[in-house]
């Protein structure tokens, strides 16, 4: 990949830790957080597979491959995944099986076929119907006891922090998918929005879990992540990022699937 892609000179700071996507959808970032640790981790005791939505060029899925666990790396643009194919061994191939398409209505896959469900940074761009249609698709995905580990963005980012008061404020009234914005003009601090789709969606770890609660999951753990090496021009006070990591539970309420 060729890192010059990054244009501006913050983003030349921690170039070896993000790389842009081809299709502006932000970045694939390699500084780790915890829930994705915790997902390697987890796959790795699992008997898989395991599957990963907007893997871009596999950063994670490929570290997944070298434990010898069984990774679906998805993506809706099929070039990431054919980079991912070239960059990956011989040893990591046997492992990993792509699937380019649009999560959620384009992707289906078996009932109760998953161990764990990774998903890193796509969250933001879904509407709130989408994520209510994947969250849906991904209970039936996974197996019973079997986890996902989310994570997406936050308006605490020094380029989102004009929708702060803006995201308080409807939480505080209590509205629906609070973190939805397409009026981009509010952005003052962000050199960054033609690398990005002019739709985003802002979350909290709290509307994480509330949303995966709903439709049967059993909220783990939830937080923020502080993106210390993120470039100036992204990080903020160290809640630049929301995660979650949820269970389905061994014996499932399927009703609460029909109601929804
Ligand atoms: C910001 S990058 C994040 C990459 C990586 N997951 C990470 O966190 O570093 C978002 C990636 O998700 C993909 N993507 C965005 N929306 C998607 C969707 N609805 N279904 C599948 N992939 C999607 C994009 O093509 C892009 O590669």
């Amino acid at each position: 990949m060729a890192l010059k892609r990054n244009e501006n000179k913050e983003s030349q700071i921690d170039v070896s830790k993000m790389e842009r996507t081809f299709n502006n959808m932000g970045y694939m970032f390699k500084d780790l957080t915890e829930y994705c640790e915790d997902f390697i981790r987890f796959s790795e005791t699992s008997k898989g597979p395991v599957l990963e939505i907007g893997a871009a060029f596999g950063f994670v899925s490929l570290q997944v491959a070298d434990k010898g666990v069984k990774i679906w790396a998805n993506d809706l643009d099929s070039r990431h995944l054919d980079f991912l194919e070239k960059k990956a061994t011989k040893a990591q191939r046997e492992f990993i099986t792509t699937v380019a398409c649009r999560f959620p209505d384009e992707s289906n896959f078996p009932a109760e076929f998953f161990s764990a469900i990774f998903s890193s940074n796509v969250f933001h761009f879904l509407r709130g119907e989408e994520i209510t249609q994947g969250i849906k698709k991904m209970f039936s995905w996974i197996k019973p006891g079997g986890k996902v580990y989310i994570t997406a963005g936050t308006p605490y980012a020094y380029h989102w922090q004009e929708f702060i008061p803006i995201f308080e404020e409807k939480i505080k009234k209590g509205l629906p998918w609070p973190g939805q914005i397409e009026d981009f003009s509010i952005f003052k601090h962000n050199k960054r929005l033609s690398e990005l789709p002019h739709f985003f969606h802002f979350f909290s770890p709290q509307i994480l879990e509330s949303a995966f609660k709903k439709f049967g999951f059993i909220p783990e753990k939830s937080g923020y992540c502080s993106r210390k090496n993120w470039p100036k021009d992204l990080r903020f006070d160290g809640r630049e990022t929301a995660g979650l990591v949820a269970r389905k539970p061994l014996y499932s309420t399927s009703s609460l699937h029909k109601k929804a």
